[in-house]
């Protein structure tokens, strides 16, 4: 697949541009049958207006936890989405960047960043084949967006003692009226995440039984000596 760089500077170790939400039941989720191009199309109608559909606002759970990433460090926000993540933590003092297969979400976390007066570098490209060196992020972010495919990888760009934040639903999200027909594969199993990383350390877990938003959050620390 074709990966599109709005532009090149080199201020993180990941190729990157710089310019410079809220959780609810409002996810929609990747549906399977979605690939490349499609998932492009999918997600750059999806927010192509003048609303943010995921919010302004961060998920709870990083506002909350995410004095666990030291303090001024980069930050890799996967499917950054309108930068709602990737905004907050630019305000906290980290050097983030957001990478998504939506141009127009990049353009909106863009925009979001400039309203808050902060720099995020973005990059418009699939995480499916963006290539990101070894050891190299202080941490990753990974909200409300499932590709197992890329789990060995996502350990492996962390520095030793690296953090990752990751938050999902899980496949009781189909039980949510109007949810029926989400694809299982981009859904979490319940306790999936605690298994899903074997070689991480589990900083946090959390499970909670949510009436009618099933999500699934975990913090893992990449261990320091491999
Ligand atoms: C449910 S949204 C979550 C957005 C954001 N993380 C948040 O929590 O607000 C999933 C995001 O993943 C992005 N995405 C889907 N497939 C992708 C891929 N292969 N590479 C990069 N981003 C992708 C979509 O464009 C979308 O912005």
């Amino acid at each position: 697949m074709r990966i599109i760089l709005i532009t090149l500077l080199f201020s993180f170790p990941i190729l990157a541009q710089t310019r410079g939400g809220q959780s609810g039941g409002r996810f929609e989720l990747l549906s399977g049958t979605r690939k490349g191009k499609e998932v492009k199309t999918y997600w750059d109608k999806k927010y192509n207006n003048e609303e943010y559909v995921f919010g302004k606002t961060p998920a709870k759970f990083l506002s909350q936890n995410y004095s666990y990433i030291p303090e001024g460090s980069r930050v890799l926000d996967m499917g950054m989405g309108e930068g709602r993540n990737a905004v907050f933590l630019a305000r906290k003092g980290y050097k983030v960047t957001g990478v998504d297969i939506s141009s127009v979400a990049v353009n909106k976390a863009q925009l979001l960043a400039r309203e808050f007066g902060v720099r995020i570098n973005t990059v418009v490209a699939s995480l499916n084949n963006y290539k990101i060196p070894k050891n190299s992020l202080d941490a990753v972010i990974c909200f409300y967006y499932v590709d197992r495919s890329l789990n060995k990888r996502m350990v492996e760009w962390l520095k030793p003692g690296g953090v990752l934040i990751y938050e999902s639903h899980t496949d009781n999200q189909r039980k949510v009226k109007g949810n029926e027909s989400y694809d299982k594969r981009y859904l979490l199993r319940e306790s999936e995440l605690m298994t899903m990383f074997p070689k991480m350390r589990v900083l946090k877990y959390e499970e909670p039984l949510h009436k009618g938003n099933f999500t699934t959050s975990i913090i893992l620390q990449k261990p320091k000596a491999e």
